[in-house]
């Protein structure tokens, strides 16, 4: 298959000024006339004299025409990827044709395709290619008008990109509607459904006063689900005018609700698609996580509409340049709304448990990559959440008031125009250099951000000396080898840390030398943590050296990487004791969070391996027990000191520590840790749970740490045995908060015992018929760790009310299983063999979530000798079989040495 090169990138031959479109859907095929208005390109005009490409998939081409004369496509000219002009004319002209295309038939849910009776598209990243033929690259924007026609009672709503600015009624009980979007954009961002659709509208007005009108489409029965979603869209919209200054551009902002759809949801102009399980919600039907997560998701592609639509990507290899900065600015959102720390610490556990993830395995890759085969394959943690550290850390070298310089600077500079990731990063070098001391980093040397794969390494040794009160940190730094990249250079390392005292107060941190020299920075704001200092580590070695510190035998305890301020992994030898120290004391709630999850993660591993390392638990039991204590903290605060590091952190950790990870070791170690902790800390931990009762019944956001700290409880408890838990799970299964009904399920999950059944059959019951609802019931039963796991797996994917063509079900099933250590990982090698085979069935039906999911078996190396060879087995049988370019691409990278 071929491969596509960021260094082969050439600009297009010939612009598009105008896509006008007619398409007519009817009850088993579609038509799609297109006229292209194309002029060549001055900006390629001292290039040889290319062909024009129009791409197109399974297009029938019925009638082509340039500038109205007929055209017959010669020997060559029409292949099974599109369309090859090979002589096209010098000059402006118009090509126009008309296909037939399928949507019914469509399962890819890319193109133009059908759901539920509604017909929709999905063009990110080379879907329109499905609906007409279009050279359909990013760096092509042209103005739409579409004129869509269908039948009227199948299909009473029409809507695209823009404004509708003619509907109208036709024979045979049809009707029409045109819109025009006078934004030009590229293909990728086109949106048309059509059905029928139920609407809950509002409106925003915006800070100059002109009023958005804002309406949400979903199927049928699903209006009172919509509250949530507007509420939510209407915040974001404030929030980007009054931290950014950017305001929404056109009159109406439309969302429709689908129940199948590959992704989370598309940022297409003025008409986002969202999968509905990010849309319809409400407190009976959605956790606070999924609240949260919906209000996220619904911010992010609103602030697309700057960072992605009126600014896009020149090529595929610039992704990050949306979705980083627009995962940045989401994230930005949701810690101004729910506050800073916590947000902070949830989305460092994701990295960790993710990110990290893959850019330790074989599909690791840059966050600007330079070749791939499918470019779905880089839709990735990566391009997306170390796209945003990156730019987090361009905020923390630069300061608030600089970054957003930069950013306007960025926006005024490429608005209406597809740029690159380096655009961006000069806008924020040349607005650096405006500062009076210029930038303390060297721009070019951080660019290394976006080509290096792999999570660095900082190596820290220290020595102190007790007598004068001086400390000394040695800290190195590496990345090791990813595929395709065996040496890695030094890179921009923003290093916030500081000093814990004996008393648990902060220390100043006064650097009295740092070699190389290593310029100072700006202070910190007060939420970096008390007498935080930012070190920039650009060196493969660093010297510190930290004066008039306390003469005492300890040195103080040490805080590292506060607010998470890199994507970087540190190995330090911090003994258990100022660990522990740290965890009660230090300022910084991301380090300190990170203090207990190093010592969590510590217990686990040795569990894991067979010992119980007695003291420290010991340790933990009595500083979890302060926590549990400590009036000064919140419950979300305490449920997120307590919460234990996941399966994908813990596998990395044995790795980190030279064992092969044993995922079904892991899984009990985590389950037996449960229990010890839910018996050693059984009073305080019922005491926590009669006071957060009352809070409860509280809505969003109110009472979500109460609620939280409730599930935490649940799940220890349960874990330690304790039958009044178990009944009163089970109740919150049967009573009216999702968020309760959930960490009920959660807490029962893992244990053979009637309650747990009798819950499970009660959600059933309850959910049947609220598919998306019920997805997180086929997660519960796929992942259960007893029984005979394959043959429930089996049934469930027989089940009457399963659904194979929506991407959330199949998910929900197969990363159910994957996600269920015991039965995924049983030594035999059956899960993976059941895995490799469902991957390659649903491939041939939908090969962006089959190639999405095969990345479950991309660990096979890490595992141990039997293991790996099932799960390596299990690879080649899937290479074996008839794949489609996205998942042979990951199979292939799975398997290349
Ligand atoms: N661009 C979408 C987003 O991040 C994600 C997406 C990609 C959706 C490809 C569909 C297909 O917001
Ligand atoms: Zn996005």
């Amino acid at each position: 298959m071929a491969t596509v090169r960021l260094a082969d990138y050439r600009p297009a031959p010939y612009l598009i000024n105008r896509t006008d479109l007619t398409v007519r859907l009817f009850a088993d095929h579609a038509l799609v006339d297109a006229r292209l208005a194309f002029s060549p390109n001055p900006g390629a005009a001292d290039l040889p004299p290319q062909p024009l490409v129009l791409a197109g998939l399974n297009l029938q081409l019925e009638a082509l025409a340039i500038d109205g004369i007929p055209h017959q496509p010669g020997a060559g000219e029409l292949g099974d990827q599109g369309l090859c002009l090979n002589t096209p004319p010098q000059r402006p002209f118009e090509l126009s044709n008309r296909v037939r295309i399928d949507p019914h038939s469509n399962t890819t849910l890319e193109g133009l395709y059908v759901s539920g009776g509604l017909f929709t598209t999905q063009c990110e990243a080379e879907g329109f290619r499905r609906i007409t033929f279009h050279p359909d690259r990013p760096d092509l924007l042209s103005r739409f008008r579409v004129r869509i026609e269908a039948d009227r009672d199948t299909a009473p709503v029409l809507l695209c990109n823009g404004n509708c600015i003619e509907t109208g009624d036709l024979e045979d009980g049809r009707h029409y509607a045109i819109w025009d979007d006078p934004f030009p954009k590229p293909s990728y961002l086109f949106a048309l459904v059509a059905g029928v659709l139920d609407e809950a509208s509002d409106t925003f007005v915006t800070a100059s006063g002109r009023t958005v009108k804002l309406r949400l489409h979903v199927e049928p029965g699903d209006l009172p689900y919509t509250a949530h979603a507007m509420a939510s869209l209407q915040r974001a919209m404030r929030w980007d005018e009054q931290r950014y200054g950017l305001e929404y551009d056109l009159d109406e902002f439309n969302i429709v609700a689908v129940r199948h759809f590959n992704m989370g949801a598309m940022e297409n102009k003025s008409l986002n698609i969202f999968n509905s399980k990010l849309v319809l919600a409400d407190g009976e039907t959605a956790t606070d996580g999924e609240l949260e997560r919906i209000e996220s998701v619904i911010a992010h592609e609103y602030y697309h509409n700057w960072t992605g639509n009126r600014i896009t990507c020149r090529d595929w290899f610039q992704l990050s340049l949306k979705e980083g900065l627009t995962v940045f600015r989401d994230q930005s959102f949701s810690a101004d709304r729910h506050g800073a720390s916590l947000n902070r610490i949830d989305n460092v556990a994701m990295l960790r448990n993710t990110q990290f993830r893959e850019d330790a395995g074989p599909t690791a890759h840059p966050v600007q990559p330079d070749a791939y085969q499918a470019i779905d394959n880089f839709y990735t943690t990566t391009i997306y959440e170390k796209g945003s550290e990156v730019i987090r850390m361009l905020h923390t070298l630069l300061g608030e008031e600089t970054f957003m310089r930069a950013m306007a600077l960025y926006v005024s500079r490429h608005d209406g125009s597809a740029a690159t990731c380096d655009d961006f990063v000069q806008a924020m070098e040349d607005a650096a250099a405006e500062q009076p001391l210029g930038a303390s980093f060297d721009f070019g040397q951080f660019r290394r951000w976006y080509h290096q794969a792999g999570t660095p390494v900082l190596e820290i040794q220290r020595h102190w000396d007790g007598e004068r009160g001086e400390l000394e940190l040695h800290i190195r730094q590496h990345t090791p080898p990813t595929p395709g990249q065996p040496d890695k250079l030094p890179l921009v390392i923003p290093l916030v840390l500081g000093l814990v005292g004996q008393a648990g107060k902060a220390l100043p941190l006064e650097l009295a030398t740092a070699e190389p020299a290593t310029p100072a920075t700006a202070p910190l704001p007060p939420a970096w943590g008390h007498h935080s200092r930012l070190v920039v580590i650009d060196r493969a070695e660093t010297r510190l050296r930290c004066t008039g510190l306390p003469r005492q035998h300890h040195p103080p305890a040490l805080s590292l990487l506060r607010q998470f301020s890199a994507p970087v992994k540190l190995t330090i030898g911090r003994p258990p004791a100022e660990l522990v120290h740290l965890l009660a004391h230090d300022s910084d709630p991301v380090a300190r969070w990170d203090a207990g999850q190093q010592l969590l993660r510590r217990a686990l591993l040795a569990r894991a391996s067979g010992h119980v390392d007695g003291q420290l638990e010991d340790e933990l039991v009595d500083a979890l027990g302060r926590i549990l204590a400590d009036p000064s903290l919140s419950q979300a605060s305490r449920a997120t000191l307590l919460s234990l590091p996941g399966l994908a952190e813990l596998e990395d950790a044995a790795l980190e520590a030279g064992q092969a990870p044993d995922p079904p070791a892991l899984f009990a170690a985590v389950m037996a840790l449960q229990r010890h902790f839910g018996t050693a800390l059984r009073e305080p931990l019922l005491r926590l749970l009669d006071e957060s009762r009352d809070q409860w019944p509280l809505a969003w956001p109110q009472g979500q740490g109460d609620r939280q700290l409730g599930g935490l409880v649940w799940r220890w408890g349960i874990a330690a045995g304790m039958e009044s838990l178990m009944n009163e799970a089970l109740q919150a299964v049967r009573g009216t908060s999702m968020t309760l009904a959930r960490y009920g399920l959660a807490a029962l999950q893992n244990h053979d015992r009637p309650q747990r059944e009798a819950a499970s059959a009660a959600f059933y019951e309850r959910w049947q018929h609220k598919p998306v609802i019920l997805d997180s019931w086929f997660a519960l039963e796929a992942s259960a760790p007893f029984g005979d796991g394959l043959a429930r797996v089996s049934d469930l994917l027989e089940h009457p009310r399963y659904d194979p063509n929506a991407p959330n079900s199949v998910r929900a099933v197969l990363g159910g299983l994957a996600s269920n250590a015991p039965m995924f990982h049983a030594a035999d090698g059956s899960g993976y063999r059941f895995m490799a085979l469902q991957i390659a069935a649903l491939d041939q039906r939908n090969p962006i979530t089959a190639s999405r999911l095969a990345k479950v078996l991309s660990r096979w190396r890490s595992y141990g000798p039997e293991r790996s060879a099932a799960m390596h087995d299990a690879l080649v049988k899937l290479a074996n079989a008839t794949l489609s370019t996205n998942t042979r691409e990951v199979v292939e990278q799975c398997l290349a040495d």
